[in-house]
């Protein structure tokens, strides 16, 4: 059985004492079946703190937002994974369209990036999505198998295992306007077969599959019902504690 699991993407937001409230009041007012995860994905600069106290709480973990394309030397403001796996952090998120568009992330880049985390023992969760042309021309299915065949199709087997896979339709995202449940389980039943089809069955069946894209404590619960929603990856509902709390429970 897969577990469950819900990481939240602060991006660039909140400041340390609103960081500290966030996760304490999250870490302490929650009971958790054992097969549900929970991931705080803060900014950089939290990153340590927010990771010592979930080191300490079972099914708490980190992630980090981005990682450098380079292992280590003289690219200033840059942070590697090595440095992010000595804080006993878990996971990176990849390929977040925001990166994509604002920063320019090729898959090139992103696939530096995957073999740095891959290398230093973190799990990528890896995003993908259409926009929305893409999406009223038909061309959704299209654009997500190009999207994974260039970029975490190319591992073996072997690594695979270590990506966790979130879809994040790009009009979805920050717009309050979600997939809805059908159209996410269709988007996400495709990824599976695609996965089936690179891999084998046992490896599809295995790989977590989050749905991302103005997720809220309102919807969670009819989009996690769905086969093969695994969890979700959640942005503005990530910072208010009650509302990530309800996300959490939704399963
Ligand atoms: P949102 O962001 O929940 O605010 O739409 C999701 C994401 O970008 O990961």
């Amino acid at each position: 059985m897969r577990k469950k699991i819900v990481v939240g993407n602060w991006k660039m937001n909140l400041s340390r004492k609103e960081a500290d409230d966030l996760v304490r009041e999250i870490s302490q007012s929650t009971s958790l079946d054992n097969n549900t995860e929970i991931v705080f994905a803060p900014p950089f600069i939290y990153l340590d703190s927010v990771s010592s106290v979930c080191l300490n709480r079972q099914f708490f973990s980190t992630a980090a937002q981005n990682c450098s394309s380079y292992s280590n030397g003289a690219y200033t403001g840059e942070i590697s994974a090595q440095m992010i796996d000595s804080l006993e952090v878990k996971y990176v998120i990849i390929g977040h369209s925001e990166r994509r568009q604002n920063f320019n992330e090729t898959d090139k880049v992103l696939n530096l990036k995957m073999n740095q985390a891959l290398k230093n023992n973190l799990n990528v969760i890896f995003c993908c999505g259409e926009d929305i042309n893409q999406r009223e021309a038909n061309q959704h299915f299209d654009i997500i198998e190009k999207q994974l065949s260039s970029t975490i199709f190319k591992l073996d087997i072997h690594n695979f295992k270590d990506i966790i896979i979130a879809y994040e339709p790009i009009w979805a995202i920050g717009t309050g306007k979600t997939a809805s449940s059908d159209q996410a389980q269709e988007m996400h039943s495709f990824i599976r077969s695609l996965i089936d089809k690179r891999y084998d069955n046992k490896t599809g069946s295995l790989t977590l599959l989050l749905y991302g894209g103005s997720c809220n404590a309102s919807n969670a619960y009819e989009l996690f019902s769905k086969e093969d929603i695994d969890g979700g990856l959640i942005g503005g509902a990530s910072l208010n504690s009650s509302d990530f709390i309800s996300i959490i429970k939704s399963f």
